[in-house]
């Protein structure tokens, strides 16, 4: 890495990156980087054992980008054999099956381990993660939808890509803008440029839209009690109001949180006396 910063200065030099795939197994990791480099899909099922490895060349701007991918194994199975892999990256490929919302709810867990790995004198602000809702072409089954993923996404600051591996979709464009990040944070001493570290909306109000995709109910969409009073029911709807209203927030599903706050509000303000 200390290599790849002495030639920043040289643009027209070559850079040499390290990147690593990470999530469940069968989201389809081995596929997407496969759909990239080799422009083919291979739908019978080859669990990677342990780590695979490779190396491709690429050009970002007048650079020539020297990129070893290391894929990773998803089982669990393989901890032991993945773990050494995750110090000295660049860019993490962070991916979900968009038909299984384990896959998803499971991204939490695995930025855990590559933390946990990297041990308290990591940093994971300076890397840049992309992360893949793969499998769009599985439409029927779908249960992960893009709003939800693309919050939880740049809510943390990384980038966000519907891919299907099968089909192509989204894999170029992925990869592009994936490598133009990692030169841009080489070119900028290591750091995330700021444009790309912070999200453009808060965490509360990416909290709030999480819980109200989660709510059980209209009371609990509002965050009050139920058999709550008309006031009551008023006060957390402005507050709700004022923090997603679509002319303020533009975090990702905002809109239909806020519709859904305005039902919540009139269906209980319907049935209080
Ligand atoms: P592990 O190596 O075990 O961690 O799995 P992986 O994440 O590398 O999954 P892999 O790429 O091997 O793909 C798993 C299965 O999903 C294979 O049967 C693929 O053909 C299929 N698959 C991968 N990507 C897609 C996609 O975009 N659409 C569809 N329909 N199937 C896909
Ligand atoms: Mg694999």
């Amino acid at each position: 890495m200390e290599a790849n910063m002495s030639k920043r200065k040289d643009p027209g030099r070559s850079l040499r990156i390290k990147v690593i795939s990470m999530g469940n197994a069968e989201v389809g990791k081995s596929c997407i980087i496969k759909r990239y480099c080799e422009k083919r899909f291979v739908s019978k099922y080859l669990a990677t054992i342990g780590i695979d490895y490779g190396v491709t060349k690429v050009h970002v701007r007048d650079r020539e980008i020297k990129v070893n991918i290391f894929d990773m194994a998803g089982h669990p199975f393989f901890y032991e054999v993945r773990n050494e892999f995750y110090k000295d990256t660049q860019g993490v490929i962070l991916v979900y099956d968009v038909g299984q919302k384990d896959s998803f709810d499971a991204l939490d867990a695995w930025l855990a381990e590559m933390k946990q790995e990297l041990g308290p004198h990591g940093n994971m602000e300076n890397i840049i993660f992309v992360v893949c809702a793969n499998k769009i072409d599985c439409t029927k089954h779908r249960c992960v939808d893009e709003s939800e993923g693309r919050l939880w996404a740049e809510s943390k600051g990384f980038l966000y890509f519907e891919t299907s591996a099968q089909t192509g979709e989204g894999i170029n464009e992925m990869f592009q803008t994936f490598y133009v990040s990692i030169v841009d944070l080489c070119e900028n001493g290591g750091k995330r440029p700021t444009t790309n570290s912070s999200a453009s909306f808060t965490k509360e109000q990416a909290d709030a839209i999480r819980r109200i995709r989660n709510s059980k109910d209209s009371w609990d969409m509002l965050g009050v009690k139920p058999g709550a009073s008309r006031d009551e029911v008023n006060k957390a709807y402005r507050k709700l109001a004022v923090l997603l209203h679509p002319d303020k927030c533009v975090a990702p599903g905002s809109e239909d949180a806020f519709k859904a706050v305005v039902n919540a509000r009139t269906a209980l303000l319907k049935n209080i006396k």
